[in-house]
């Protein structure tokens, strides 16, 4: 029987497209402006792809800069899970287009699709597959490009979201370092709150379907809303019970960057000061599966995470599915 490991994140990446679309793009675009948007929502401009960029892309370009700053060789990986709900294809997996991009000849890989929960919910497989001893170098990538299935003349969504990707590289860490209390939920009874209605097997792609629009996401915003809230508090709540710590002992908190009022309300209700909330919606909008291990990479870059840090990650998203992953950097 292998030894039972802790999971610890050795190595952080992301890529983000170049272009930008700003407010002031997107009031030429739909009837919005730039006050609307910042006030309603705290995003400023978000990050686009360009026509040959994809979820692969840049999966690709963070997962390639987790591995170097982990020190870790492609052909060392042994299982790349890559997060989205927006894969190059519906098959072959995106995780399996970054494998051989890398060159990563010994990994397992498959991708998972959990809303915008999905990294916080591949980072607790990837770390059970190092916990259980079967693997001691996991990738696990958050990526999206939502820009795909955006409707951009529905300005109640257009104007939320962007494309990018966060890594990070999972190895067994000595604790108190490491992955140690992990929340994990879902209610599908909100399926339809948010949802890309066709192209799969339910309703499959036709001329209808087209001329219908129904290849964009759809999503009723105020009770998305009001879930994100009450969901991401609950999973906050018991991240930090199960871990036994203590709101005052959490150094830098990352909830899901989908709306800056979603957060501000989630810290108040938790007491956890602003000086300890990450926020970067301003610049690259929702991105969905990236937008949790974007913000962990800017906090472990700018300082704001140390070696012995306590993070607190918490997400929400369609499914409806929510969850929180306490960790020592
Ligand atoms: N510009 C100007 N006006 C707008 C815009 C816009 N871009 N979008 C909507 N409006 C209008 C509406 O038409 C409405 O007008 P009306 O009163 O004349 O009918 C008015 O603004 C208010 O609309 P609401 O929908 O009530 O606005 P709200 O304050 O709820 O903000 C928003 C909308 C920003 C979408 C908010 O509900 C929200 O952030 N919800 C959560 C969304 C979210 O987090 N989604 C992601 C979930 S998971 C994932 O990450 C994929």
């Amino acid at each position: 029987m292998p030894e039972t490991r802790t999971a610890g994140v050795t190595g952080l990446g992301m890529s983000v497209p170049s272009r930008v679309l700003t407010n002031s793009d997107l009031e030429r675009m739909v009837e919005t402006s730039d006050a609307w948007i910042i006030e309603r929502t705290g995003i400023r401009e978000r990050r686009i792809a360009a026509p040959g960029e994809s979820t692969s892309t840049f999966a690709f370009g963070a997962a390639v800069e987790a591995l170097n700053a982990a020190g870790l060789d492609p052909a060392e990986v042994e299982l790349i899970i890559v997060a989205t709900a927006t894969p190059d294809m519906l098959f072959p997996a995106t995780s399996c287009l970054v494998q051989h991009k890398l060159g990563a000849k010994r990994a397992a890989a498959f991708d998972l699709e959990a809303g915008c929960s999905s990294f916080i919910y591949a980072m607790a497989v990837g770390a059970q597959f190092i916990s259980s001893g079967c693997f001691r170098n996991v990738l696990v990538v958050g990526a999206d490009t939502l820009s795909r299935i955006t409707n951009w003349r529905d300005r109640s969504t257009c104007v939320l979201f962007g494309d990018g990707a966060g890594a990070a590289v999972l190895q067994p860490v000595k604790p108190p370092r490491g992955i140690f209390s992990v929340v994990l939920r879902s209610d599908g009874s909100g399926a339809d709150l948010l949802k890309l209605p066709a192209g799969g097997s339910s309703l499959p792609t036709s001329e209808e379907t087209t001329r219908n629009g129904l290849h964009h996401l759809v999503m009723n915003g105020r009770e998305i809303f009001k879930f994100a809230v009450r969901a991401m508090e609950e999973a906050a709540a018991e991240a930090l019970r199960n871990g036994g710590i203590k709101q005052e002992e959490v150094d830098c908190f990352i909830p899901h960057q989908a709306n800056i009022r979603i957060i501000d309300a989630l810290a108040k209700r938790l007491c956890l000061p602003a000086e300890k909330v990450l926020v970067n919606v301003d610049r690259y909008g929702n991105t969905s599966s990236a937008s949790i291990p974007i913000a962990l990479y800017e906090a472990v870059s700018t300082g704001r995470i140390k070696p012995g840090s306590l993070a607190l990650l918490v997400a929400f998203g369609a499914g409806l599915t929510w969850g929180a992953l306490a960790l020592r950097y």
